[in-house]
């Protein structure tokens, strides 16, 4: 039997009050669906920053490309001006790792904890395929003049096909595999960004002709929000760019029920992938044990069955579901009705 070898960052703020009951529910299910893995801790974030003014060890690439997966807290502290850690840490990570996707599923399990009028779990069940290494992300850009009143600062989306192409392949793929409505929606902006949503939308023409089982569809981006309020039935698979991944997905959190059950996943399908609750370090909830784990646990659930331990995902996909609709209050932190910890609890007496 294999050995799987996970690599832990808690990170900063509620990091590692979450990762701490995902380990929990991990080891659990661990032992229900017989797999064996060893886990070893890096105490990567702001914290380690401020003590040692590095950001990363010069060996972490290195050093985390020996895993076969890694599951992260998150990054991101109240001491360290913004940016600093989030391009030296977070960043770095997926684009140093070729994480070449973000993967967030939007999937609601309780309509008590939609914000939308009469929308149901069977309303609210798609995917946000995020390409994850370029776009305005790639930090391309610059300042002209700067501190002058003629100040220019310029902030370049870079898109090459060839970054483009793989990240639809990658949809069409899990859209063919994963989803029974088989729908693939490019989500762009082609009536503004003209070179780079031009690029994007004849690459997403070409694979589709690869791809006849699928349905493809496009919507602009800003109407795009309009729907997720209005018809989030409407999904099934969306395909974006970096920049409107990260929106989008915000938005997509949101009518899922909040930050608190929000889940995803870096992925490099020939490398090691990096999974992490999308909510951040919550600083002001810090160390008193009122964050939700759940979104840390779904993380923990798409690393296994990113893994293959499909049986083991399964499981905890379903006792979080039965957490959320018989036992939560509120999927915000401080209102669940139970602990950090108690919520981990829950879940694993429920696996
Ligand atoms: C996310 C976050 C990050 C991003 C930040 C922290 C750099 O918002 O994972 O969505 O913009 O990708
Ligand atoms: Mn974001």
């Amino acid at each position: 039997m294999k050995t799987y070898r996970i690599a832990v960052i808690p990170g900063d703020g509620t990091g590692p009050e979450v990762i701490a009951e995902g380990l929990k529910v991990l080891q659990a299910v661990s032992l229900k669906c017989n797999f064996k893995y060893e886990t070893v801790h890096f105490d990567f974030g702001g914290a380690r920053y401020l003590r040692t003014k590095e950001v990363l060890p010069s060996s972490a690439i290195s050093d985390l490309k020996k895993f076969d997966a890694i599951y992260l807290g998150a990054i991101g502290h109240p001491d360290v001006k913004p940016g600093i850690l989030e391009k030296g840490i977070l960043l770095k990570l997926r684009f140093d790792l070729d994480q070449y996707i973000n993967l967030r599923p939007v999937k609601l399990y309780d309509e008590r904890f939609c914000p939308l009028k009469n929308k149901k779990p069977e309303h609210i069940d798609f995917v946000v395929v995020r390409e994850n290494s370029e776009g305005l992300y790639k930090g391309m850009g610059e300042f002209k003049d700067k501190d002058t009143l003629n100040e220019v600062a310029t902030q370049i989306s870079y898109n090459t096909r060839r970054g483009i192409e793989r990240c639809l392949r990658y949809a069409f793929e899990y859209t063919r595999k994963n989803r029974k409505r088989k729908q693939l929606t490019l989500c762009g902006k082609t009536n503004v960004l003209t070179f780079a949503f031009d690029l994007w939308e004849r690459t997403f023409q070409a694979v589709a002709k690869e791809y006849s089982d699928i349905k493809i569809d496009y919507a602009h981006v800003d109407a795009m929000t309009m729907w997720f309020v209005k018809n989030p039935e409407w999904f099934d698979v969306i395909v974006t760019d970096n920049m409107f991944g990260d929106i989008i997905t915000d938005l997509g959190a949101m009518i899922q029920g909040g930050m608190g059950i929000a889940a995803g996943g870096n992925i490099n399908p020939q490398g090691v992938s990096m999974f992490e609750p999308i909510g951040g370090s919550a600083p002001k909830y810090t160390g008193k044990n009122v964050i939700n784990p759940l979104a840390a646990i779904c993380a923990g659930g798409m690393l296994l069955e990113h893994l293959g331990e499909t049986l083991a995902a399964e499981k905890i996909e379903n006792a979080v579901k039965e957490v959320v609709r018989t036992k939560l209050k509120d999927l915000a932190a401080g209102q669940m009705g139970y602990s950090t910890m108690e919520v981990g609890d829950l879940v694993v007496k429920l696996l």
